[in-house]
């Protein structure tokens, strides 16, 4: 499949202006979320990793629509996206976050310990990929938004776990527009071409592409 693009889109997916007209006409960030959006622009030179406003509306408006009673995070960073995802969580129910990093961990632990899901948030430090095996759950959804190139791994992982017409979400599947290009460079960016390439090729999924932000695949497990 080819895809013609002029270079300057490969950067910029999502037109500025129709960014700040879509959050100003949607539900601002609550003072937690905003404290840490915040936090992470002030202090976190990966800032860009963090779900932000619009898309971490998007992930509580499907937890609230789903009402999991347990979803599993893999790539916690500090904290945001499992507290937009945790919104939607029944009553009894939980979430697992995972993140390899302790220094982000220790920041993500101590805003959900402000937060009022401080009892349902299960936060793991370590690598997702030894920790997503000993977790006996039952999976409502799934959140994948780790390392690029574990992509296919963590989805064969969790996918087996997940109940029927369970859903899992996989972010950043335009690898900010590279994965567009003809010519695919980079590891990340070729991670990210092979999981979409493996994830279309599936037919025990039902799928669709979310065109915000970065890119998020959608999967319902038939
Ligand atoms: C894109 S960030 C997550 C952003 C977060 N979900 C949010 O929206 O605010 C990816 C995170 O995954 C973590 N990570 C990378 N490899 C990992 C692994 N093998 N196991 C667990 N976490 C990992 C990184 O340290 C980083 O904090």
């Amino acid at each position: 499949m080819r895809f013609t693009f002029a270079k300057t889109q490969i950067m910029e997916l999502i037109n500025p202006l129709v960014q700040q007209y879509a959050e100003a006409f949607s539900t601002p960030e609550d003072d937690l979320l905003r404290e840490i959006n915040l936090f992470t622009s002030k202090n976190h030179s990966e800032y860009q990793m963090l779900s932000g406003h619009l898309q971490g509306k998007l992930l509580e408006m499907v937890s609230q629509m789903i009402q999991p009673r347990r979803i599993l995070e893999i790539g916690t960073f500090t904290g945001y996206s499992a507290l937009c995802l945790a919104k939607g969580l029944v009553s009894g129910g939980q979430l697992h976050t995972i993140e390899l990093r302790e220094v982000d961990a220790a920041i993500a632990q101590g805003f959900f310990n402000h937060s009022s899901f401080s009892d349902r948030i299960i936060l793991h430090t370590g690598n997702a990929l030894n920790i997503v095996a000993g977790l006996n759950e039952t999976w409502d959804l799934v959140f994948i938004d780790a390392d690029k190139g574990s992509y296919i791994e963590y989805f064969k992982l969790v996918l087996p776990k997940v109940r029927q017409n369970g859903f899992i979400l996989a972010d950043n599947i335009f690898f900010h527009g590279q994965v567009l290009a003809d010519d695919v460079k980079g590891k990340n960016a070729l991670a990210i071409k092979g999981f979409n390439v493996f994830i279309r090729e599936r037919n025990d999924i039902d799928k669709m592409i979310l065109t915000l932000r970065d890119g998020l695949y959608l999967v319902r497990k038939l």
